[in-house]
């Protein structure tokens, strides 16, 4: 691996997931065209959101990490993005309270659009077309027509995730993620859900410790902390066409960066050593992601960590373990003791999401119990490992959609039927992200109160 990098030299390599596309003169023109765009994102918030992570490798900090699994043309709009930052903030604060650490804030937005698939053609009845990869690449509906590779989407994604980043940068900055608003949102929530009761303990202290703080003169006027947020974007960097014409070098340092997101992540299906993926992702310089389901060894693991993290520098690498609830227990330890075995600097995630897909009633859906539960197996094998749980990873979207089974409303197999817009995978809705905030949160303040007892006792 000890080639020389360049932006392009992915394209030397084996690579799996691509959209056949019927023009390659008509890609490469798109491609041309892109990279004369500006950046999405810039170098020294790709570092700013490294070094917050590095504080989550070393123990200090949690990272967030949610959106929709695929972003949408047809569900872009104002108030999709503004319920999602909403839900999400509400989350972050949750959990901040929860870990009592600084909540890193990384949404799965501006910019996720591009979808590995099991299988490259979709048969219904007697037709076979191929299959939806994102809106970023062809459409979702069934006709031979929308299902063709059209490069011109990839212009029209970067152009949503301008818009979008835009809006994005606004709410942080502009006083929309003001922790007073987001605490009244909270409380909201915890009014109206069926487990008030439960959640009501949690809610009062944040707002007994946001009474104390306001009285000792501590408010959003005098601390811009209050007032605004860093938030930044991730998206799987699949479409690797896209991402080289969006890397860009950094003039301060003379290094590349991808510049169509601040953090990207390497997907289960795209992860071979001496394939593509992982060629383009080892020479930028930003934060990346590697998923790790059941079928990654340790020596695999290993591996990868040498390639994509040669530097062991804390804060590159998040390690997005999503195994499946009764999976986990078996796969992560060995996973931990490899890492700690030889000394590696990750941030370790749980993605609950992607080992839970069921199928219920003909819809792909995830039951929350089981969400839940994996998350929770995570929190204890770090805890009896030793080790940091980092992070979670998780597919929700602000809007009451009916997609994932279980929570707090109780959603069942034929409540799926009413909304549910996905165009890939099941996600959480705002409530039921909120409600699995609130369950971590009990928990990490649970294991704090544990580990005070073990050191006084
Ligand atoms: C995803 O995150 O939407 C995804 C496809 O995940 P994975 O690569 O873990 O299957
Ligand atoms: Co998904």
């Amino acid at each position: 691996m000890a080639q020389t990098w360049t932006p392009n030299s992915w394209r030397q390599k084996p690579i799996q997931q691509v959209p056949d596309y019927p023009d390659l003169a008509a890609l490469e023109t798109v491609e041309a065209r892109l990279a004369k765009y500006p950046p999405l994102v810039f170098a020294g918030e790709a570092r700013r959101l490294k070094s917050a992570l590095a504080n989550v490798a070393e123990g200090r900090g949690f990272l967030l990490q949610g959106g929709d699994c695929a972003e949408s043309f047809a569900e872009h709009g104002a108030d999709t993005i503004r319920d999602f930052f909403r839900a999400f903030l509400q989350m972050a604060v949750v959990l901040t309270f929860g870990a009592q650490q600084p909540v890193v804030k990384v949404g799965r937005i501006a910019g996720q659009f591009a979808k590995p698939r099991s299988s490259s053609v979709e048969k219904q009845g007697d037709v076979t077309l191929p299959s939806y990869r994102g809106d970023i690449i062809n459409g979702i509906e069934f006709t031979e027509e929308a299902r063709l590779p059209n490069p011109e989407r990839q212009i029209m994604a970067y152009r949503q995730s301008a818009a979008t980043l835009n809006l994005l940068r606004a709410f942080a900055m502009g006083g929309y993620a003001n922790l007073e608003n987001v605490h009244q949102w909270m409380l909201g929530f915890v009014k109206d859900s069926p487990q008030a009761e439960r959640y009501r303990k949690l809610a009062d202290r944040i707002s007994e410790t946001m009474d104390f703080m306001k009285a000792i003169g501590i408010t959003s006027e005098n601390h811009p902390s209050l007032r605004e947020t860093d938030f930044f974007t991730s998206h799987e960097a699949l479409l690797l066409g896209y991402e080289q014409a969006l890397t860009r070098v950094d003039s301060t340092s003379g290094d590349w960066y991808a510049t169509s997101g601040h953090m990207i992540w390497i997907g289960d299906r795209t992860r071979q050593p001496d394939h593509a993926h992982v060629e383009y992702c080892r020479g930028i310089k930003n934060p990346i992601g590697l998923k790790c389901g059941p079928s990654m060894t340790a020596d695999g693991l290993l591996e990868l960590i040498d390639i994509l993290n040669a530097a062991n520098e804390a804060g590159r690498l998040t390690l997005i373990c999503r195994f499946g609830h009764d999976k986990v227990a078996e796969h992560l330890p060995r996973l931990i003791r490899a890492v700690e075995r030889e000394g590696k600097k990750v941030v370790w995630s749980c993605d609950p999401m992607h080992g839970n897909t069921i199928t219920l009633n003909n819809y792909k859906t995830r039951p929350f119990e089981r969400i839940l539960s994996e998350v929770e197996s995570f929190f204890q094998i770090h805890r009896a490992e030793g080790t940091h749980p980092g992070g979670i990873h998780i597919e929700m979207t602000g809007n009451d959609v009916t997609e994932c089974t279980g929570g707090a409303r109780a959603l069942s197999g034929d409540d799926l039927a009413d909304r549910y817009h996905t165009h890939c995978d099941p996600r959480l809705n705002a409530d039921q992200a909120l409600e699995l905030a609130f369950l971590l949160a009990e928990r990490m303040k649970g294991g704090r109160d544990e580990k005070k007892m073990v050191v006084n006792g």
